[in-house]
């Protein structure tokens, strides 16, 4: 019995140890205000109209984390807010793709970076790129931005 005892507090002990672990994650994490975003958006020439879709697309791809890095199932990585795609935009460790960035600078707290690729994206592409835009932003409600300051 006292055996058994010991077993579980090993386990408890194990699983402590494990959720400490997973605490450097968490504030690892850059949330970027709805309104901080729309002041970046418009610093960059994105137009009033669109800003709408771009919050609703950093919602629902990154939860507003700009620092969030995702591994796919296909082993290449989602960077930052709008979790841009290594294999075709950027490049791992150095410059490149086709918006010549390192991939790691569009996962910083500074997303200026992050916001020119994606409007290269954009552009080239559109929304449609962001299968989580057509699935929570496209016909939908878009977020409220009307009480975010138009000028920076
Ligand atoms: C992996 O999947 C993503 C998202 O579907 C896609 O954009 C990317 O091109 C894929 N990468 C490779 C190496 O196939
Ligand atoms: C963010 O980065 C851009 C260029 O990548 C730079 O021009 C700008 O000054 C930076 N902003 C801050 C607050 O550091």
């Amino acid at each position: 019995m006292a055996e058994k005892q010991g077993t579980v507090q090993r386990y408890r002990l194990l699983w402590i140890c494990a959720c400490l672990l997973l605490i450097p994650a968490a504030i690892d994490a850059k949330i970027v205000t709805k309104c901080e975003l729309v002041k970046q958006l418009t610093a960059n020439g994105i137009s009033r109209t669109y800003q709408g879709h771009w919050v609703c697309l950093a919602k629902a791809v990154s939860k507003m984390d700009s620092a969030k890095v995702s591994q796919l199932p296909n082993l290449s990585y989602n960077y930052g807010i709008f979790q841009i795609n290594s294999k075709e935009w950027c490049r791992v460790g150095y410059k490149g793709g086709k918006c010549n960035v390192r991939c790691e600078d569009l996962a910083t707290d500074n997303i200026t970076k992050a916001i020119q690729c994606s409007k290269t994206i954009q552009q080239q592409n559109g929304f449609k790129e962001w299968q989580m835009w057509e699935k929570n932003c496209k016909g939908k409600e878009l977020p409220d931005i009307s009480n975010c300051a138009v000028v920076g």
